[in-house]
């Protein structure tokens, strides 16, 4: 008997400019457009196995070992019934193709990265989903058409249906579908964009993005001003930015662009805080360290980024990120060794210590944990199709 089963991976994007508010919250349709950097899968990844059985009793999933409910209309529900229709239209032409649409799937996801790390794992989990389901359908790859799916499972899980440098273009039709993701260049095109990861600890539990970005919407005068004023001519800049390789430029407006919706956040009633202490301690060590450089008749040398959380995510050119590393551990020491997946340090471990006229008074240093964990990583590809042997579900179709 066949066994119809797929593998694929993908991978977790850091927006450059922030997608933050719907305008449609059913179909998840953006009041602004955004462009993100895909990060490279070989670090942080998603990884689902879809099969489509006709024994199995109903659609079903497992997110890290453990089964979530597929709420009927919920954002799985929907990606799901859209991926089978998808494969019905195939059939429906095609009548050779096994009728594997009506089948229910069996799927099952994992993370290689710990969800208390507290990276979003929705856009990197969505896009593994589609995509997985893609191959299992044998669908013709258009990575344009899934980012329509995905953007329905997690709004910025649009961007990860591509590598390189990403744009969701927001759209403006009702039915959403104009409002989709489109490379802007391949990793190929830059691949000297590093980024660093730096793990914050924090116990309170945050507001959601989906909740929060909401309640900007209803409340904030700023967003409509960034809407309408800003958004369009930053997008238009930073994908000129890229398509030049201007890595000034580009860092930039990711950092004006962090700072506007960390900005916007504030300005939501009540006020939404993302960032702690810890979190502006590393802007005042990025912002020092660009201005040695200026100074020193050069330009930006790295950009800071935040999410609806205190981590901070800096870009920068390979060759910076070692005085970055340094920099960091010297404000903010590491319980464990840094894992040194390029190999900067060549086996020596970090000292911690800033360049040459740097003003050390911008920050006071932090006890171990502040920075829990620093993960380099640099720009990747777009989702992979894995072969038979990454499965994730075991003969019995369940998890292995
Ligand atoms: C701050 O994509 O997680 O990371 O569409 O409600 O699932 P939903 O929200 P989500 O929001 C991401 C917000 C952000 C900015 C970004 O990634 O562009």
């Amino acid at each position: 008997m066949t066994v119809y089963q797929a593998t694929a991976s993908a991978p977790v994007n850091i927006a450059c400019i922030k997608y933050w508010g719907k305008r449609d919250t059913k179909l998840i349709l953006p009041t602004n457009s955004s462009l993100s950097v895909t990060l490279d899968q070989d670090h942080l990844r998603s990884t689902t196995t879809s099969r489509a059985d006709p024994s199995f009793q109903k659609d079903r999933l497992w997110l890290n070992g453990e089964e979530e409910e597929i709420k009927d209309g919920g954002r799985l529900a929907t990606c799901i019934k859209e991926m089978k229709a998808l494969r019905r239209e195939l059939e429906d032409k095609d009548s050779s193709l096994p009728k594997i649409s009506g089948y229910p799937v069996h799927i099952c996801s994992r993370n290689n990265f710990p969800t208390a790390a507290g990276l979003a794992s929705s856009a990197s989990g969505f896009a593994a989903l589609v995509a997985s389901l893609a191959a299992l359908y044998q669908l013709p790859t258009d990575a344009s058409r899934l980012s329509l799916i995905a953007r329905q499972g997690s709004g910025s899980a649009c961007r990860s249906l591509f590598g390189g440098f990403v744009a969701w273009q927001m759209g403006e039709k009702p039915d959403g579908s104009d409002s989709y993701a489109v490379q802007v260049a391949p990793r190929e095109h830059w691949p000297d964009i590093h980024a660093l990861i730096c793990v914050v600890s924090d116990d309170k539990k945050g507001t959601s993005s989906t909740s929060g970005m909401q309640r900007t919407v209803e409340t904030s005068t700023l967003l409509q001003h960034r809407i309408k004023h800003v958004v369009p001519e930053r997008m238009r800049a930073i994908s000129e930015a890229i398509l030049a390789r201007d890595f000034d430029t580009f860092a930039r407006i990711t950092m004006q662009d962090s700072n506007q919706f960390h900005a916007v956040a504030l300005d939501t009633d009540p006020p939404i805080f993302y960032m702690n202490d810890v979190s502006r301690a590393i802007i005042a060590l990025i912002v020092e360290y660009n201005r040695v450089a200026v100074a020193n008749g050069g330009k930006l040398k790295a950009a800071y980024t935040y999410d609806a959380g205190p981590n901070a995510v800096i870009y920068a050119p390979k060759e910076n990120i070692k005085e970055i590393v340094e920099l960091i551990v010297k404000y903010f020491p590491q319980a464990d060794s840094f894992k040194d997946p390029f190999g900067l340090f060549s086996g020596k471990g970090v000292t911690g210590k800033v360049v040459d006229g740097f003003n050390e008074a911008v920050a006071k240093p932090f006890g171990v944990g502040a920075v829990k964990n620093l993960i380099h990583t640099r720009v990747g590809d777009g989702p992979r199709t894995l072969g038979a042997e990454e499965t994730l579900l075991g003969e019995n179709g369940l998890p292995k």
